[in-house]
């Protein structure tokens, strides 16, 4: 049977992290892959979680499985983080979180929800988006379509574009929106435009699908809930998919939630019967150390603020990067204004480097950009800033 097997291409992303890997250059530079870096160029773990594990440790009596749906504490810490520490759909029954496998987990486990139980919706995904939410989607069996999301004349949101597509929607379908930190433009709706989209889902009757990749690296952990906020102001279903893989540093814990917040509590308690029962026949149930490490930080206010702290600390230097690298890219002749640069939010960057020249920057620099212009500025150093600026505007 295997004879017949053709060989998958390598993953867009990844796959270039893997010829990273295999080149043996020793200037070689990678911002390909959508991963935090610090100063010296390593993904670090970060201090709180590290006492969280100490904690967990010491504490830890049994493996035993998790629930269908992970800890309810954990649910609850993430409709906290989403919702504010203070909101009804916290603790109330509106809302209704399920622990996954990381965020592309969340967005797996959506998507067979909504085959499964919606399955005439149509899945709205931005011009462009995060590499692997079509290929998810289409792994589940749903209907992709796309809507305008970036205006590369002025290198920020095409909102009225956005508008006009998105008025193809039809009730029943999907629109996946990136909470914040675009991926990979870096270029998120602004306070207003996001109560503006909200009005425009609620008259489409379409559903909310939000992905939380990077909740705590545009402005800060609660600021930038400010879009999932105005949705739910504004419509009165959506699902939310959480990642804690950047702000928590968990990437390979694989740390994520579906969030369900609807109408009437009986409607999100089948739902989320639903999604339970998607899980089971997925994963059965959660990795447990991930959530247990995000629980042991948010339920403590110490190592809550540390959070906070640490977060603050990882944007901060992504900004301080943004900022060299406009100013570095002036200093060694680029002829192109770059200060877009500067107000893009979160780890990438979408360059405007077209392909030829991303191609180039692999070849003759041993630089790593995704084939899009995407950069990811959190793989920047004041080290190899020099040598990176150099070789862009050689190859511009
Ligand atoms: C927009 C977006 N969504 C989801 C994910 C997936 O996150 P995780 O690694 O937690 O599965 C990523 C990761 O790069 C992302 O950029």
């Amino acid at each position: 049977m295997f004879e017949s097997v053709p060989t998958a291409p390598p993953d867009t992303i990844l796959g270039l992290t893997e010829a990273f890997l295999r080149d043996e250059r020793p200037h070689k530079i990678n911002l390909s892959v959508g991963v935090y870096k610090d100063a010296s160029g390593a993904t670090p773990i970060l201090e709180v979680v590290k006492e969280a594990e100490r904690r967990l440790l010491a504490t830890e009596k049994s493996k035993g499985y998790k629930p269908i749906s992970g800890d309810p504490a954990y649910g609850r810490c993430v409709r906290e983080l989403l919702f504010g520490a203070g909101s009804e759909l916290a603790s109330g029954d509106l809302a209704a979180t399920c622990h996954t496998p990381g965020g592309t987990g969340a967005l797996r486990l959506a998507a067979d929800y909504l085959r499964q139980q919606h399955s005439g919706t149509k899945i709205w995904l931005s011009d462009p988006t995060w590499d692997n939410h079509g290929k998810v989607f289409k792994a589940a069996g749903l209907e992709c379509g796309t809507y305008p999301y970036f205006d590369a004349a002025k290198n920020g949101l095409a909102f009225e574009a956005m508008v006009e597509g998105l008025s193809a929607v039809r009730a029943g379908d999907t629109v996946l929106l990136h909470a914040c930190c675009h991926n990979p433009t870096g270029v998120d709706p602004t306070p207003e435009q996001w109560q503006q989209l909200g009005a425009l889902l609620r008259e489409r009757g379409a559903l909310p699908l939000v992905d939380f990749a990077y909740q705590g690296f545009g402005r800060g952990v609660d600021e930038d809930a400010v879009g999932v906020r105005a949705l739910v102001d504004a419509v009165d279903e959506l699902l939310i998919c959480s990642s804690f893989s950047k702000n928590f540093g968990l990437y390979n814990e694989r740390t994520g939630a579906l969030t369900v917040k609807g109408k009437r509590a009986e409607e999100v308690a089948a739902v989320f019967s639903q999604l339970k029962t998607c899980a089971r026949t997925n994963y059965s149930n959660p990795p447990a150390h991930g959530g247990a490490i995000v629980t042991t930080i948010l339920t403590d206010a110490e190592l809550r603020q540390r959070w906070i702290d640490e977060v603050a600390g990882m944007r901060d230097r992504i900004n301080g990067m943004r900022q060299l690298f406009v100013e570095t890219l002036a200093a060694r002749g680029a002829t192109r204004d770059f200060s877009f640069i500067v107000d893009q939010k979160g780890m990438f960057s979408f360059s405007g480097l077209t392909k030829a020249q991303v191609e180039r920057l692999r070849d003759e620099h041993a630089i790593y950009i995704v084939g899009s212009g995407r950069i990811n500025v959190a793989g920047m150093t004041e080290t190899n800033m020099g040598p990176l600026c150099d070789a862009i505007v050689q190859v511009m």
